[in-house]
């Protein structure tokens, strides 16, 4: 059985990741003392280099593994692309006072769902296409071997749906189940999110064999 480190402290995404990856032989671990270690700053233009960041540094940690992480977020393209790489800290002009590029910590889903809604106010209904975007970088002692990008179109609502998921899933509309993704169980998401879809590449570069070296 082969092995990955996936550089997350959200057990969520690991457990996630451990069921997609058992069926392919591949057992999923956190990178050991992962709280411990210095954050990586994720200051990129892009979730690829976001995702390579933290990938390329955290694999330093564990000599020798396959070290995964993945950056994500949503492009709205009314907004030209925002929130993007600051979907976490989209609300933090009015939450800590500073530009999202500029602030240091996250903000939460309520806020950044407030500011998008007031963003498109204006915005009619076929004019508020957007996507999910996850990026995930396979890392192995400091050097990035791969990277997968996985997204998922939709639309954004002028009201919050569903109870289930995080950050802007309730009012993120995807036309092909006809459901926002808060109103899909966690089997259903992962089937259609960006991230399982980003995953799903990953998984089939292991089973051709992880290249020492290969770049995607
Ligand atoms: P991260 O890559 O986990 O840091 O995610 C960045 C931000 O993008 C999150 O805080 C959410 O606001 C947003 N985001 C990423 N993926 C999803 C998703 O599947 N549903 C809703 N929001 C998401």
């Amino acid at each position: 059985m082969r092995r990955v480190l996936i550089a997350t402290s959200n057990p969520g995404k690991l457990r996630d990741f451990a069921g997609a990856a058992k069926p392919h032989e591949i057992e999923i671990g956190g990178i050991p003392d992962f709280a411990s270690l210095p954050t990586v700053v994720e200051d990129g233009l892009t979730f690829e280099e976001n995702a390579r960041k933290k990938a390329e540094e955290y694999s330093r940690y564990a000599s020798g593994e396959i070290v995964v992480a993945d950056d994500s977020g949503l492009e709205v393209d009314a907004l030209h692309g925002d929130p993007g790489v600051h979907s976490a800290r989209y609300a933090a002009p009015e939450v800590h006072g500073v530009q999202p590029h500029l602030a240091n910590e996250n903000t939460d889903d309520e806020a950044n769902n407030a500011r998008l809604l007031r963003e498109l106010r204006n915005v009619p209904r076929e004019k508020r296409s957007a996507r999910f975007v996850c990026v995930l970088a396979a890392a192995r002692d400091g050097k990035t071997l791969a990277t997968f990008r996985g997204t998922a179109e939709g639309m954004i609502l002028d009201a919050s749906r569903g109870t289930n998921g995080f950050g802007y899933d309730p009012l993120f509309y995807f036309p092909q189940i006809q459901k926002t993704f808060a109103e899909l169980s966690a089997e259903e998401k992962s089937h259609h999110s960006h991230r399982g879809a980003a995953f799903r590449q990953f998984l089939a570069w292991c089973d051709k064999g992880i290249q020492k070296g290969s770049k995607g």
